[in-house]
């Protein structure tokens, strides 16, 4: 029997994936929630609320409530999760579970400390931790980290690419870059409506991204796909056969983005990681790794060889799951777990004799309240200390680099 229910989660801004220790993966859902705000409840969460978006139906506020990689709603994102998790997890371990939470490494002290709140306001249960989401990709693109050696990985999701140098689980050099897959389709919504007079919804930028990508960026050729929007002069729906050249058009600054972050980092890497980068080569991972052309393209301004993540939309979670797996310690024996409900139970005691019956340090054994303020303190327990500046020990995955020396935020 598993003593803990530990779980890893991709909370990516398209996508939320969780992993269940000892159950695999065990949810897929776009990142959304629907809120009927005539009742002011949850309507619907995940794919049942991503199809409700652009449509408007009445009462329905649909939110995405990540933006580029970091919680942009909080109440929204913890309701989310806590739908998420409840859905993910039917077993409860008697012991606190772990939860390893993947985070852009550019993500701020505040982003970060929003993760923690937006998991312990719903699930004040789990022991929350967090990791940079570009050694959880190159861990799940299939990089030895635990022997050493480094690699290039370039995560390509809905609202960042992260690009970076990976060694020994730990980030070498790296830059988050807050352009991805949805400024993809912005800039394919923006160049349709001033070329075309056509106003798509993201839905309909998205497949045309994904059919059209980067493959037909010459004018002369003419592969086209139909589409349906709305006629911006008329109002009313209109389909139309989208050239492949709009599309590559429109998405070009992005990739001309990354592959420039590419080239700034692969001009930073240490020399002792030449080798392991040119003979790893440059691995994509994250759903814009499927956008047609990207490989070759990346390849060809890098000049190393580029190719794409098994399961690129799992790496993230597969390679926090992994770390996880690492961590993971045999829970204590019958007589250790006696040892702490005798020692939890005269503890709670003590504080109620102490404190009367204040709300939540009377909470039941081993419960803490239901709401808490964060502090910096909540990123200190467990296995790292943020606050302090200690460091994991460097046999041990780093559980992230809040002071972020090598990576930085690119806008
Ligand atoms: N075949 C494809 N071609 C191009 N883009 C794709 C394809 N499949 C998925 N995508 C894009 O990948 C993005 C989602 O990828 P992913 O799930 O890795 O992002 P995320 O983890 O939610 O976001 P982030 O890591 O930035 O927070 C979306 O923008 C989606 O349009
Ligand atoms: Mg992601």
């Amino acid at each position: 029997m598993r003593l803990r229910g530990n779980v890893a989660i991709d909370l990516g801004t398209v996508n939320t994936l969780v992993w269940v220790a000892g159950r695999g993966l065990v949810l897929e859902e776009p990142s959304a929630i629907a809120i009927d705000t005539s009742a002011g409840s949850v309507a619907a969460v995940g794919s049942a609320a991503d199809a409700l978006a652009d449509k408007e139906p009445q009462d329905i506020e649909v939110l995405h409530p990540l933006r580029d990689g970091v919680i942009a709603d909080l109440d929204a994102t913890a309701a989310m999760l806590h739908a998420f998790l409840r859905r993910a997890r039917r077993h409860n371990g008697p012991l606190r579970p772990n939860a390893l939470v993947c985070v852009p490494s550019g993500a701020t002290d505040v982003e970060r400390r929003s993760v923690l709140a937006a998991l312990s306001v719903r699930r004040p249960r789990y022991n929350v931790r967090l990791i940079d989401e570009p050694v959880a990709a190159a861990a799940g693109a299939g990089f030895d980290l635990g022997s050493g050696s480094g690699g290039f990985i370039v995560d390509i999701g809905g609202g960042t690419t992260e690009v970076a140098v990976v060694a020994g689980w730990r980030v070498a050099r790296a830059v988050s870059l807050r352009k991805a897959g949805n400024s993809m389709d912005e800039a394919i919504i923006a160049l349709a409506r001033n070329e075309l007079g056509l106003i798509l919804s993201q839905r309909a930028a998205r497949e045309l991204k994904m059919t059209l990508g980067l493959n037909s960026g010459d004018p002369s050729q003419t592969q086209r796909v139909e589409t349906v929007g709305i006629d911006a002069a008329t109002r009313t729906p209109r389909a139309e056969r989208v050239s492949g050249w709009l599309v590559a058009a429109a998405i070009e600054p992005v990739v001309s983005a990354i592959a420039e972050q590419v080239l700034e980092i692969l001009s930073a890497i240490p020399a002792g990681l030449a080798e392991d980068v040119v003979r790893g080569k440059i691995r994509l991972a994250g759903g814009g790794a499927l956008l047609p052309g990207l490989p070759e393209r990346i390849e060809k301004v890098a000049g190393i060889g580029t190719v794409v993540a098994d399961d690129p939309l799992r790496c993230v979670v597969r390679g926090a799951a992994e770390i996880l797996e690492r961590k993971q310690t045999p829970g204590p024996g019958p007589r250790l777990l006696f040892l702490r409900c005798v020692f939890l139970r005269a503890k709670a005691t003590l504080a109620r004799g102490r404190l009367g019956a204040t709300p939540g340090i009377a909470a039941p054994l081993g419960r803490q309240p239901a709401r808490r303020s964060l502090s910096l303190a909540d990123y200190s327990s467990g296995w790292r200390a943020i606050a302090a500046g200690s460091r994991p020990a460097s046999s041990q995955p780093p559980m992230t680099d809040i002071a972020g020396k090598p990576t930085r935020m690119s806008r």
